[in-house]
């Protein structure tokens, strides 16, 4: 079987993971989730999102968060951005990179941004001008890769004409989204086949959500395609507001244990992982699902 020898993971728990979170968490607690796990070995945490606090009230705290977190040397901390005044307020907050995001779904794009596919693209190119010209890196989103919650099968090269306009405007990184938790590991197969032909597929980023459990074999499949950069989300929290039936992102504790029987390296402390889910545990009130993470927990 070949695999990398290294993959390179995205923690995305406090943005993804909380943003579906019905009771608005404290700042202070997002800043300590958030600083225990810069101390787990992550390179790069998606701290919150600069969207608009009337689409998601729980991030309505991006800009404290951001400047409240102790940042870590060699840590990006990033955040997702879907305009002009997004892109500002996280500029100011000092971020070191943003997550720009549309869908390959008209709907989906429509009912995540209030926007259609193209509307959401030229919202982006005066964002990525600007991110370029403060020495920011543009991360770029693809939702619903595989199935859109309103119209249902999404075709590979429906996904590969959104990639094609997102490379056009010159972000730095496609992150194909598995949003509702649909794919399973052909998809990896279908999809890589498509994109593969415009991105080399060891720069591409796989962003699974876990609805029906296949995260992580489709996760395995990826990384025997090539793909080594992953998002995932600490104790599988998470979920987007508006893709209904989709549940939390590939946990971070099942991603890390998958690659350590592999032999895959990290660099990053599970250990530490559970602690910082013990926090937000803590203040959700109720346990988190991801099955490393609760035998972690409970050995
Ligand atoms: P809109 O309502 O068309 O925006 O929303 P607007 O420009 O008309 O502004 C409406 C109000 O929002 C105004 O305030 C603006 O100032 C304010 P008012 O004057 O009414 O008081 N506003 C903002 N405030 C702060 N920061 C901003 C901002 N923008 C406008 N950036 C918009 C359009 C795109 C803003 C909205 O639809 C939005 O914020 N959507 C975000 C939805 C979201 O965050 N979804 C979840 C993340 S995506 C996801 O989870 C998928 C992913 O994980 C990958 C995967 O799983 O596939 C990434
Ligand atoms: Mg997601």
């Amino acid at each position: 079987m070949t695999l990398p020898e290294r993959i390179q993971l995205t923690e995305v728990g406090p943005r993804d993971g909380l943003q579906n979170e019905p009771e608005i968490i404290p700042a202070s607690v997002k800043i300590d989730f958030i600083d225990r796990l810069s101390q787990s070995g992550l390179l790069e945490i998606e701290a919150t999102a600069c969207v608009s606090p009337r689409w998601v009230p729980q991030l309505s705290d991006a800009v404290e968060v951001l400047k409240g977190i102790h940042r870590r040397d060699g840590v990006v901390y990033s955040a997702l951005v879907p305009n002009m005044e997004g892109w500002q307020r996280a500029s100011d907050a000092g971020v070191d990179k943003i997550s720009v995001f549309t869908a390959a779904s008209e709907t989906f794009s429509r009912k995540n941004t209030n926007g259609s596919i193209e509307e959401t693209i030229e919202r982006f190119m005066p964002v990525t001008a600007a991110a370029h010209d403060a020495g920011c890196r543009v991360r770029a989103y693809v939702s619903c890769i595989v199935v859109c919650p309103y119209e249902g099968a999404v075709r590979p090269e429906q996904v590969a004409s959104v990639v094609k306009r997102l490379l056009d405007i010159g972000v730095d990184e496609i992150d194909l989204g598995d949003t509702v938790g649909a794919a399973t590991p052909a998809d990896m197969d279908s999809i890589l086949s498509e994109v593969g032909q415009l991105v080399p597929v060891q720069d591409l980023v796989m962003h699974l959500h876990d609805t029906r459990g296949m995260a992580a074999a489709c996760c395995l499949r990826a990384m025997q395609l090539g793909i080594s950069r992953f998002d995932a989300s600490c104790g599988g929290l998470g979920g987007c507001p508006y893709a209904p039936g989709a549940s939390g992102n590939l946990a971070t504790g099942d991603l890390l244990y998958l690659c350590e029987g592999l032999g895959v390296q990290t660099g990053v402390d599970r250990q530490i992982t559970t602690e910082a889910g013990r926090i937000i545990e803590e203040a959700i009130g109720r346990p988190l699902t991801g099955r490393t993470y609760r035998a972690d927990s409970s050995s």
